[in-house]
């Protein structure tokens, strides 16, 4: 009789050093976390702010918890939704300077609803080959033509565009990359769009509460937010909660919210969960401060890098990648640094084409943390 049984491939992932354990956490996401009975410095999340245990997060959590109770019952377009829902879609419109914004339960249902939503059959995407999977199953659901351009490369998109005979055209990138820690030239992708008129479609997930004051990328570039450019995002990292958004024209988002399946189809999110965003959004209006110390650690530890011969960037983004030529050196590296009592998790294919540690900085972490990471990752390779 049929068995259903995924030993043989597990033990190929084995023997590949591709088979992924979950490492889960006895105590909130801070600067330390206790992991497999052990407490390790935590360079693993992108909780870029430390926002993720903040107590006024919690607090404004609790407020909502006794004012709606915990399950949400139902979509958004039922009865799912609260006066927070509506809250955070506001806050979120004006922190993203767009007409009106619409949540998602995370990034990943932000991307995998929005992108098929709005490439219908007319549309050619326009996709950066690094994007994000959420981005690329998200186009995988869209009847559109799919072209791939080189990685942050204009002069491979330029063509792409003027050759595409598509009467719409959506041009689709993560502004800081989750991998790799680059940052894709808005201002030109801008330009380009313009020159061509396209649509771009910014993936703000790890520039959001990082670049431009925490605005995202399209204030960073100082572009101005018009019809054309829809800035999706998420709560999840350095904001600290849960949840994802598209922000952009009042006539997108409305569409948005009578197209989006993974919106229309799925229990909207706690209040909880909208109402610690909210407080997110607030706190980093409030403390400057904040991103002021998660660039001085992210410039710091780039710093100290490259003074130990890793090969490393100076962009102003949290996510540093130390690329490795196998995935058994990664995890040899990444146990190192276990057994010292630091985790950066080894990140291998198929997340990457190129097997890394992913460093990930925080506002939390002190210069003495960052100082422990560079010199045991210096002395385990
Ligand atoms: C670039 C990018 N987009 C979207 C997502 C999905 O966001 P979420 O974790 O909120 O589902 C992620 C998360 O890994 C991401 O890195």
């Amino acid at each position: 009789m049929f068995q259903l049984n995924y030993d043989s491939e597990i033990e190929a992932l084995k023997r590949e050093n591709l088979l992924r354990i979950v490492r889960d956490r006895d105590c909130p996401v801070e600067r330390t976390i206790i992991t497999g009975g052990s407490r390790l410095l935590n360079f693993s999340s992108n909780d870029y702010l430390g926002l993720a245990s903040n107590a006024g997060l919690i607090e404004a959590a609790k407020k909502a918890l006794d004012s709606f109770g915990h399950g949400a019952g139902a979509s958004r377009l039922l009865s799912g939704g609260s006066s927070i829902h509506a809250l955070l879609e506001e806050k979120t419109t004006s922190f993203k300077g767009t007409e009106k914004a619409v949540l998602f339960n995370s990034g990943y249902a932000a991307n995998t609803g929005a992108i098929p939503a709005l490439a219908d059959g007319r549309f050619a995407i326009f996709s950066d080959e690094l994007n994000h999977a959420s981005i690329v199953d998200g186009c995988r659901l869209s009847p559109a033509k799919k072209c791939i351009y080189k990685h942050n490369d204009l002069n491979h998109l330029e063509p792409l565009l003027s050759k595409s005979r598509s009467a719409y055209k959506l041009v689709i990138t993560e502004s800081v990359f989750s991998m790799d820690g680059d940052i894709a030239d808005i201002y030109n992708l801008v330009v380009l769009c313009d020159k061509y008129g396209a649509a771009l479609y910014i993936d703000d997930a790890h520039a959001t509460g990082v670049l431009g004051n925490g605005r995202g990328s399209v204030a960073h570039f100082n572009v101005v937010q018009t019809n054309n450019i829809i800035q999706m995002g998420t709560y999840s990292k350095a904001l600290g909660s849960v949840g994802g958004f598209a922000a952009a024209s009042a006539s997108v988002v409305d569409y948005l919210f009578n197209t989006a399946r993974t919106l229309m189809y799925s229990t909207a999110l706690p209040a909880s969960a909208a109402a610690a965003s909210v407080a997110a959004i607030d706190y980093i209006g409030a403390h400057p401060e904040a991103l002021t110390r998660l660039r001085e650690n992210i410039m710091a530890c780039r710093r100290m890098l490259i003074a130990k011969g890793f090969p490393v960037t100076l962009d102003e983004t949290p996510v540093i990648p130390i690329v490795f030529s196998s995935a058994k050196e990664v995890l040899h590296i990444s146990q190192c640094l276990i057994e010292n009592g630091i985790y950066a998790p080894a990140v291998r294919p198929p997340t990457v084409k190129t097997p890394r540690i992913r460093i990930s900085i925080s506002a939390a972490h002190k210069k003495e943390d960052i100082e422990r990471l560079v010199n045991t990752l210096s002395e385990s390779v």
